[in-house]
């Protein structure tokens, strides 16, 4: 199904399962222990062997010399790979450092070798033993030295600089104006399951159950690392415990138990073990971001200008913090630009809103600063420089776009008119109390995808997608579009995810997952129900799908009859034409946060957080609302806690793992709130929804940090916003 205009009257406003707040289908898999997670997949037919990922101990160079004698010699090995052994190996189209490094090492803890042996600990014992000497080299690691040497980067398809105006004349023109500089640092995706995969083969055939939020990359880039035929790899992942963006790529783990498996002639379970995951796979690259805003003192955008500095190893990219710079606010002179240094850090890639996440942290607090400065309530200065258009192509509307009316809302809902504007005023107990605001904004991407459904004798629906649930709720929203479609009820669907066996979907990630897999179920369904209509001879343009029956004219049958002689099965994709492009299309919030800093010790306590979203149709209110709950205690992470320190010297992350690198909880926000505006956005997709997953923490961190400026005056640019960084500066204690 192609949708390139806009979507008319359809079975899914019916809203009898589409929009009912309902609990995740595969919630009691989970609860009690029967969701197969990659490393615990019980087949006792498969007797896996355990392989051990040795990591390299430098960050850059190369392998003089690597002695395998006593691990080979060990207790239960089976099996060593190397470079040296495992054959010629491909990359694939999403990997940027090799991920069996050797003789050169591009990053500390690459992959250098897998000991494959019949128990984990003999597996670990014999890693233990591999000798390794290198010639070490100097590498580059610290952002801020390099950064002048970054070069521009294009954003995907979009431009590494975008210029409108004369932003250089403008802003010098301008009456009030801001320049500042905000950082934010290296960060780990830290989900909670690790990357684990089993890797068996038969013949040239190889399956691989792993834990991955893109089925079809990764059956293709397994197939480029080992240089074999896509059909004859076969990927299973229908439970993943968290990715956030680290399982959007193939990693070590999945090749490495493949080149084990077959170097041991039987399957190979391998997972990274977490203080391998900082350093071997990928994290949120840090950044050095200046923005620059004139404006007229009335609180009229001039100019605004938004540069960012960011670094990867070779071929990686940038972190595309200057997003939502190019699409927020209105002002007839902006300018935006991307540089990428090299460093030779791990990998930087994709996590949690890439983009918008990093460049909210930055934008929204200098649209803080730049209120103050103009003496202008925050929330009335972000309202007065709104745009209903792409501001640097006034041609392109956005499909829809209800910032304001989230920042009016979230004023009302948060008592906003109770804040004292002058900061450090309010004091509770040994608390000085703040409230902050930001606009949320993360962009609403499209991207075809397939699903495949079959109606049984007995009226069940079984739905098949290659689509993942990384515990957002796919299951549940997919369930709930197939049976709303068809008529039933959800407890006659099931739902099946995650193998490529299974038709090619969106797959899971830039919050485009629900939208888009959910719009290929929609179009696998149309094609449902024009065969069901045809088995049972109805006209398929004015039948009724109710109720577990199916009415046309004055005729009714049940749906379970249309397959009494057999399966009837139907496949589709979803694809998006013109739309797409015509139109902006994004997602908005605002951002609410109160905070209490210790005047003594300067501690930081989140008190209560909302988000006011506009997000189109909310497919199901519940598992909404728990990813954006989510995303703002990963935004309170971000802009309190995260950070990953960097050893200078030789290049790794110290603290890889979850004693030195700490995250924000929920039990760390004692009242968190949702509220969604009822939206439906027909220029976005059949389902009229929109991505929200990550919605939740765009803009989050910035609406902290104002907070803690709002209670203390102390403005912090660079994140995290720890209380050293306070102390100093508290106003005095009296
Ligand atoms: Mo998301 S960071 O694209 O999984």
């Amino acid at each position: 199904m192609k949708f390139d205009t806009p979507a008319g009257q359809n079975p899914i406003d019916k809203l009898k399962v589409v929009g009912k707040a309902t609990d995740r289908i595969d919630g009691p898999f989970k609860t009690t222990g029967t969701a197969p997670y990659a490393y615990d997949w019980h087949d006792p037919k498969l007797k896996p062997a355990y392989g051990f990922v040795v990591g390299a101990g430098i960050a850059k160079g190369r392998i003089k010399a690597m002695n395998l004698t006593s691990a080979k010699a060990a207790q239960g090995v089976l099996a060593i790979v190397t470079a040296g052994n495992a054959g010629k190996l491909g990359k694939g189209k999403l990997n940027i450092a090799t991920l069996l490094g050797g003789p050169e090492i591009e990053h500390y803890h690459q992959a250098v070798a897998l000991v494959v042996a019949e128990t984990f600990e003999q597996a670990r014992a014999a890693a233990a033993l591999v000798k390794i000497d290198y010639a070490e080299a100097k590498g580059a690691y610290d952002l801020a030295a390099v950064k002048d040497t970054g070069k521009p980067e294009k954003l995907g398809p979009a431009p590494a600089d975008t210029s409108v105006g004369d932003f250089a004349g403008a802003f010098a023109g301008a009456p009030i104006q801001l320049d500042a500089t905000y950082t934010t640092p290296d960060q780990a995706h830290a989900m909670m399951e690790p990357h684990a995969s089993i890797a068996s083969w038969e013949g040239d055939r190889l399956t691989v159950w792993t834990s991955n939020q893109m089925i079809a990359w990764a059956a293709r880039d397994v197939a480029a690392t080992l240089d074999m035929p896509q059909d004859k790899v076969r990927i299973v992942s229908p439970f993943i415990g968290g990715g956030f963006g680290g399982k959007l790529f193939v990693r070590t783990e999945a090749i490495l138990a493949a080149l084990g498996a077959r170097a041991a002639r039987r399957p190979v379970k391998v997972a990274l073990t977490r203080p391998m995951m900082f350093n071997n796979t990928v994290h949120r690259p840090a950044t050095i971001q200046r923005i620059r805003i004139g404006a007229t003192p009335d609180g009229m955008i001039t100019a605004i200008g938004h540069e960012s500095w960011s670094g990867n190893l070779p071929d990686g990219k940038p972190e595309a913090a200057v997003q939502q710079t190019r699409l927020l606010y209105a002002g007839a002179n902006r300018m935006t630009q991307t540089r990428m240094a090299t460093l030779d850090l791990p990998e930087g890639n994709a996590m949690r809103a890439p983009g918008e996440a990093p460049g909210l942290m930055a934008l929204e607090i200098a649209m803080d600063e730049m209120a103050e400065k103009l003496g202008i309530d925050p929330i009335q200065f972000r309202i007065l420089n709104d745009t209903q258009v792409d501001p640097e192509k006034p041609e392109r509307p956005f499909s829809q776009r209800n910032l304001v009316q989230c920042l009016r809302t979230g004023a009302d809902r948060f008592g906003w008119d109770k804040r004292v504007s002058k900061p450090g005023q309010v004091r509770d107990g040994r608390w000085l109390v703040g409230i902050g605001v930001a606009a949320g904004f993360r962009n609403n991407q499209v991207t075809k995808s397939g699903a495949r459904v079959r109606l049984d004798a007995k009226g069940m629906l079984t739905v098949e997608t290659d689509m993942t649930d990384i515990g957002t709720g796919s299951y549940t929203i997919i369930g709930q579009t197939a049976a709303e479609m068809m008529g039933v009820t959800l407890d006659r669907v099931i739902v099946r995810l995650g193998d490529s066996d299974f038709p090619v979907s969106s797959g899971s990630g830039g919050q485009w997952g629900a939208n888009c897999s959910t719009s290929g179920v929609f179009a696998a369904c149309e094609k449902l129900r024009e065969a069901v209509s045809q088995k049972l001879g109805f006209n398929s343009a004015d039948a009724v799908f109710e109720d577990g029956q199916v009415r046309s004219g004055n005729r009714t049958a049940p749906l379970a009859q249309a397959a009494a002689g057999g399966d009837v099965v139907a496949e589709d994709t979803i694809e998006f034409g013109d739309l797409a492009k015509k139109y902006q299309q994004s997602t908005f919030a605002g951002h609410f946060v109160e905070v209490g800093v210790d005047v003594a010790t300067a501690e930081i306590r989140v008190r209560r957080m909302l988000a006011v979203c506009a997000a189109g149709r909310i497919l199901n209110p519940k598992s909404a609302r728990n990813q954006v709950i989510g995303g703002m205690a990963m935004g309170v992470g971000a802009a309190l806690m995260e950070e990953l320190a960097i050893d200078k010297r030789r290049g790794f992350f110290v603290n890889h793992d979850l004693a030195g690198y700490e995250v924000a909880v929920h039990a760390d926000i004692p009242h968190q709130e949702v509220i969604f505006l009822d939206e439906v956005d027909p220029i976005s997709s059949p389902m009229k929804a929109k991505g929200v997953g990550e919605l939740g923490i765009c803009g989050a961190g910035a609406a902290v940090a104002n907070a803690i400026h709002n209670a203390t005056g102390i403005r912090v640019r660079d994140y995290p916003i720890t209380l050293d960084k306070l102390l100093d500066r508290m106003p005095d204690a009296a």
